[in-house]
């Protein structure tokens, strides 16, 4: 008998297929899996032939420099497969010895709509399937705004315990974001630096080259705000923002986060014109090819009134930040796919060289998430030469991940986010109450913005959104850096 089962609830699904798999393939492959883990695969309509279609899915999701036919056939031989019929408690049942191993864990990994984590919770626990040793997963979105956020997080309460819950961000997987943590807290160099007395402003973008892949139907319902700010924005800003915790346990990361969500200073309705840009994707080029807009996607409705793209000029109320704006963007069909943060230092309290040159870029901190991680920092030099007097130059000095690092691969968010599941470790998951005061913050931003009833602005796909996402910025004499 196994001592940890992994189950996997919707194994059929885009998310098992495209990440589940292949993240826990690449987890045997580094010998971070028991040899006596199994994995159970449930869906309604599985059978057998769920085996070679997984070994499809991962021939197609794992680079193939990193697939290797001795751990695919270990990896095969920890999955089991069994048909569930969600709705149908009598066939629960028959979990019941494989969820309980002895003295095991059971992770239940619910990669299912959020509809369905209750009807799931309720007929494991009449089956007698829920144990002290289980530890539920469940992904983003977690509700639609504070209400139904928190009628899911009711729900997962009646049959868990908080510290049996593990709320999926992916972004907190991803190695910058990690290193972020590292950079801040093992680094009095720059911790001694930010604050309000330093920084004069913090950019965040999420730009995402694709469009809307044939999910229309999800997307429209939730827009770019509910899909990307609520979550993945908010955390990132959080991890920027938050004071020091006194230790690296979940709990006291989570404390510092929700001490900033507590803080965003709300944007009233008469503040949208100047503090919040919507857009939507127009028809455009995207990579050379003519690309549709979103209005025009496969299964479009016309009177859709969701935005693709958002732009926020946030704040956080504390001694630490007052004052000091977090620009954050992001959107799909932009001209790139690329994440980064970028602190922006103030200038120098006294200018001694030519003023020709006040225009050089202070010293900016970047954080680059994707594609090419890794975190660079512009400093000033000066200009090399005999003719070039005291010109200064704007240089980085870098550090590449993928250069850097003496591994070979920077692992996918979600490898590194099961081996935390497996360990019990909660500090990469999301609390509920940041989950319902990242949604708090954003209701009000929907009901401002439903007020003024402004549709949202167009942008032709392959650019970086509106020109009053522009203006949202250069208003305070500074601009998007696309350049870095
Ligand atoms: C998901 C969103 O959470 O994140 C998607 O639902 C988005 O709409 C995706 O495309 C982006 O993730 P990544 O890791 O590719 O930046």
């Amino acid at each position: 008998m196994s001592s940890t089962v992994i189950a996997i609830f919707g194994a059929q699904g885009d998310l098992a297929k495209r990440k589940l798999f292949p993240s826990l393939y690449q987890l045997e492959k580094a010998g971070l899996l028991d040899d006596e883990l199994k994995i159970l695969a449930l869906g309604r309509n599985i059978n057998e032939d769920f085996i070679e279609q997984t070994i499809a899915h991962i021939t197609k999701y794992v680079p193939q420099d990193e697939l290797d036919c001795t751990v695919l056939d270990a990896f095969i031989a920890k999955l089991e497969v069994e048909q569930l019929d969600f709705a149908e408690p009598s066939q629960y049942f028959k979990l019941k010895e494989k969820l309980s191993p002895p003295d095991g864990l059971a992770i239940l990994y619910y990669a299912t709509a959020a509809s369905l984590y209750d009807l799931i919770s309720e007929n494991l626990a009449e089956a007698g399937c829920l144990h002290d040793g289980a530890r539920v997963v469940v992904e983003k979105p977690i509700g639609y705004d504070l209400s139904s956020s928190q009628e899911i997080n009711n729900q997962l309460a009646r049959y868990f315990k908080e510290s049996q819950i593990y709320r999926i961000d992916h972004y907190l997987g991803k190695e910058t974001v990690q290193n972020l943590i590292a950079l801040r807290f093992a680094n009095p160099l720059f911790e001694t630096q930010w604050n309000l007395n330093h920084i004069s402003h913090v950019e965040i973008t999420v730009a995402e080259h694709v469009g809307i892949e044939g999910r229309w139907g999800y997307f429209d319902k939730a827009g770019q705000l509910r899909d990307m700010v609520q979550n993945h924005l908010l955390q990132l800003l959080c991890l920027v923002a938050m004071d020091p915790p006194s230790d690296l346990s979940a709990d006291s990361i989570r404390n510092e986060k929700v001490k900033v969500l507590k803080s965003l200073k709300t944007i009233t309705p008469e503040m949208m014109g100047t503090h919040l840009v919507r857009g939507r994707y127009t028809s455009g080029i995207c990579d050379g090819q003519p690309v549709p807009g979103y209005l025009e996607e496969e299964g479009a409705n016309q009177s859709s009134d969701t935005e693709t793209f958002v732009a926020i000029k946030a704040e956080v109320d504390s001694w630490r930040w007052a004052g000091v704006p977090f620009y954050l963007r992001t959107g799909k069909r932009m001209p790139d796919k690329m994440s980064q943060i970028i602190i922006h230092f103030k200038a120098a309290p006294h200018y001694i060289f030519d003023p020709d040159q006040k225009h050089l870029i202070n010293n900016r901190l970047i954080i680059r998430l994707q594609p090419d991680e890794g975190i660079s920092l512009q400093v000033m030099t000066k200009a090399q030469g005999l003719d070039k007097g005291m010109r200064l130059r704007s240089d980085p000095l870098k550090l590449s991940f993928s250069q850097n690092s003496t591994s070979e691969r920077i692992p996918d968010a979600y490898e590194r986010l099961l081996l935390e599941v497996l360990k019990g470790n909660q500090y990469l998951f999301v609390r509920r109450d940041e989950v319902e005061y990242a949604w708090k913050w954003c209701d009000q931003l929907v009901s401002g913005w439903n007020k003024h009833a402004q549709p949202p602005k167009k942008y032709p796909a392959g650019t970086w959104g509106p020109a009053s996402s522009i203006a949202l910025i250069t208003r305070d004499d500074r601009f998007w850096s696309e350049d870095v």
